[in-house]
């Protein structure tokens, strides 16, 4: 379901993204991508959801070649993958409620079946007693939750993470991973950026640790050791 076969990005002018990447995510498994900052995850996060390109090689997403999708088959495709990150912010003037009915609003979802799904989400994440509040009226990590609720209106088969807990405590941490866990349980392939050694050792999932833009090791039930 993701495929990157001898992949290297490229920066301009010369700025080593990931170099040579080999990796292959079927549906339905969930992988924690580490690694030391500047070890290229965030540009592979990119390349999985088309915003960049790769500068070799091939890298394939639900069937689409991300080095010659259209323009206009870059929203599909964003559609069919949830994306988070740690900056993502929510809209101030509007409820949790309406942050997530945006995400479809702007997609020409009528409120008939705005009605129906964001209740859905809200529920997953655990926020329907919170749907009316604003984001300034609700925690960091309820916050995020939010954020993850938005990410999955379209009833994503890929939701992509990076660095979701990267600032909240212990907690809340723990509580965004068992949301994670929950939507890798309803079928969702679920990738994950993370520097928490606790998190990854927790998960016992695979684990792909990369080093200067490069995999040095890719492992099932693997530890975080770097
Ligand atoms: N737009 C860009 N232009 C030039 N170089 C870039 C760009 N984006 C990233 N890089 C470089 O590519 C390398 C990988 O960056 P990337 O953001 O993928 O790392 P990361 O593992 O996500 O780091 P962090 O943990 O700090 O988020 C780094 O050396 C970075 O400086
Ligand atoms: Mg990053």
């Amino acid at each position: 379901m993701i495929y990157f076969k001898n992949v290297s990005k490229i920066y301009e002018p010369q700025s080593v993204g990931v170099r040579d990447i080999h990796l292959q995510i079927e549906h339905g498994e969930f992988v924690s991508i580490v690694g030391q900052s500047g070890s290229g995850k965030t540009t592979l996060v990119k390349l999985m959801i088309a915003e960049e390109r790769p500068s070799k090689g091939s890298v394939k997403v639900s069937g689409w070649d991300i080095a010659s999708i259209p323009k206009k088959s870059v929203s599909v495709l964003r559609r069919q993958i949830g994306v988070i990150f740690q900056d993502f912010k929510l809209l101030h003037n509007k409820t949790l409620f309406e942050n997530v009915a945006f995400a479809l609003e702007v997609c020409g979802i009528g409120n008939e079946r705005i009605n129906e799904i964001v209740p859905q989400v809200l529920q997953i994440v655990g926020l329907e007693g919170k749907r009316d509040r604003y984001p300034h009226q609700v925690s960091g990590g309820e916050q995020q939750r939010a954020v993850i609720a938005r990410s999955l209106v379209h009833r994503p088969k890929i939701l992509v993470a990076d660095e979701p807990t990267g600032n909240l405590d212990a907690i809340n941490t723990h509580e965004i991973i068992e949301i994670l866990k929950k939507i890798n349980e309803f079928g969702t392939t679920v990738v994950l950026v993370t520097h928490n050694k606790e998190v990854v050792n927790s998960l016992r999932r695979r684990v792909v640790t990369l080093e200067h833009g490069t995999v040095v090791s890719d492992q099932e039930g693997g530890k975080y050791v770097l």
